[in-house]
Formats: C-alpha cells, sequence, structure tokens
C-alpha cells in the first residue's frame, strides 16, 4: 500500500522566490500557446504575448518560418504525437480565426488555476451547466502523459448546448504549465492560457476559434454561456483557494486518487501529476 500523497505546502502558493523560480525555470523553458498560425498568414504578420514575466513577439519571416524570442522546444516535440491527437477531434482547427476573447484577473497563483482545471472533482458541485449540459459526469476522463494532460467526455444524449449533437465528443488538451485546446461538440473550439502575473495574480485568457472575425448569434449564446457557467464559476473558488493557502493554519489536504491514475469526476489523479512536473522543474 503507497502512502496518499497530499497537496503542496501553502508557501508554494504564496512564497514569491519560488514564484521567481518558476518564472525562471518552467515559463520561460516550455512551450506555450500564444496564439493561431492564422493570425500570421503574410511575411510581416506579428503577434505579441506574455510568457511568464516576459514580453515576446512572434512574426512570420519572409521565408514563411516563424520566429520568436524564446527558441523552445515545439509543441511536437514537447508532446509527441499530440498535434496528430488534436487534429483527429478537430481537423477545421488550422483554419479557425480568432473571434472573440475574454480575460479575467484571478487572485491566485497560477498553479491553483491550471490544478483546477484539471480536476474535474469539484465539476458536478459547481459546474451544474457544464455536467448537464455539455458533458455526461460518467464518462469524464482525465489522463495524465508527460506534460499533456488530455480529457475526454460524451456529451448527453439530451442536451441543452445550442450547437452539440447527443453523445458527440468532448476533448481537451492541457500541456504544462499553461495552455489548453478545448474540442466541444459541434465544432466549437476554443482555448485557454493562463498567463502568471505574480505569485498570487494570474491573468486567465478565454478564446474562441470559429470561421470569422465576429461571432454569430448563435456562437455568441455559446460564448456567453460558457463565461457565464463554466468559466466565472471558478473564479471566487481559486481565489479562496489563495487565500487558504496564507492561512497560518493551511495543511495541505489528501488527494483523491483513483487505482488506475486516471482521474474522474471523484478522483483528481492529476493534480498530483501536476505537482511532480513543478517540483522537477525546481528540482525540489
Ligand atoms: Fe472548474
Amino acid at each position: 500500500m503507497t502512502e496518499q500523497r497530499r497537496g503542496l505546502d501553502g508557501d508554494w502558493y504564496t512564497d514569491p522566490g519560488t514564484f521567481a523560480e518558476e518564472l525562471d525555470r518552467i515559463f520561460t523553458r516550455t512551450w506555450q500557446l500564444v496564439g493561431h498560425a492564422g493570425q500570421l498568414r503574410n511575411a510581416g504578420d506579428y503577434l505579441t504575448a506574455t510568457i511568464g514575466d516576459q514580453g515576446i513577439v512572434v512574426n512570420r519571416l519572409a521565408d514563411g518560418s516563424l520566429h520568436a524570442m524564446y527558441n523552445v522546444p515545439s509543441l511536437a516535440d514537447t508532446v509527441p504525437g499530440i498535434e496528430e491527437e488534436v487534429l483527429a477531434v478537430a481537423p477545421t482547427a488550422p483554419g479557425r480565426t480568432l473571434t472573440h476573447r475574454r480575460t479575467h484577473l484571478c487572485h491566485a497563483n497560477w498553479k491553483i488555476a491550471v490544478e483546477n482545471y484539471n480536476e474535474c472533482y469539484h465539476c458536478p458541485n459547481v459546474h451544474k451547466a457544464f455536467t448537464r449540459g455539455v458533458v455526461s459526469p460518467e464518462s469524464y476522463r482525465i489522463a495524465s502523459r508527460g506534460q499533456a494532460i488530455r480529457h475526454s467526455a460524451t456529451a448527453p444524449a439530451t442536451t441543452g448546448y445550442a450547437l452539440a449533437g447527443g453523445g458527440e465528443p468532448y476533448e481537451s488538451f492541457f500541456v504544462f504549465p499553461v495552455s489548453s485546446i478545448q474540442c466541444y461538440p459541434g465544432e466549437v473550439l476554443n482555448t485557454f492560457r493562463w498567463v502568471p502575473l505574480a505569485v498570487d495574480r494570474t491573468l486567465l485568457v478565454r478564446e474562441w476559434w470559429f470561421d470569422a472575425d465576429e461571432p454569430t448569434d448563435e456562437q455568441r449564446e455559446i460564448i456567453d454561456l460558457d463565461w457565464d457557467t463554466t468559466v466565472s464559476e471558478d473564479f471566487d473558488l481559486m481565489d479562496s483557494v489563495q487565500r487558504g493557502m496564507r492561512s497560518r493554519g493551511y495543511t495541505p489536504g489528501p488527494l483523491i486518487e483513483s487505482t488506475d491514475g486516471v482521474a474522474t469526476v471523484h478522483s483528481e489523479d492529476t493534480v498530483p501529476h501536476l505537482h511532480d512536473l513543478v517540483r522537477t522543474a525546481l528540482g525540489r
């Protein structure tokens, strides 16, 4: 019988020294989502993004290649096979364009945001619209593979989700440390980025990718529903977890793990996996 894993100590979420170390050892060395190749179709096109505490510029060179300030290992090198997996679920993804973006400033450490994202133990209680209308909670599976964490579920047979057909899959591809691509039923594609701004401040960036610069009425309805329910429902939760980390009485709670390492809505196996990735990066 192996010892039950517990969460990280509170100072991992509140100590500015740890945050500075993470910026240095994680955020300047990893592949992260900053945009879509469609934003850089022509030579000279560029986009700016924030990686850790550094501003970067990505541009399309005259020879057609992409150039960024950081030369990090590509997505294909970071997680072999993942590009093919995304394309198998969302074959039209490469042709999409940025249709809509919303941001929210979380008063929480970046790890709280990505831990929250990568466990669905809280979903049935917190995300009623998601678990009743978008996915069937009992079908939800979250599997870790190196720096990738893949979420898979099927839509309920009867769904209130405007574009969804019953039983279609929901798939999400998280890539450590702070990027995720979500593929919803009905070819709805969106992404998350969590930009670490300070040890207790994280900018959440949610972007929707359709085939035009402006959403249709139906797409806007989906965007509003998503933002007003599943996305915003975590805001207060994440901020309160951060406040808890500062409490003198905080001790890391036991984590609920399944027997096969694949998380469901009844376990949180991906949280210790994330902790292992952070510990390895910081050499702790
Ligand atoms: Fe959540």
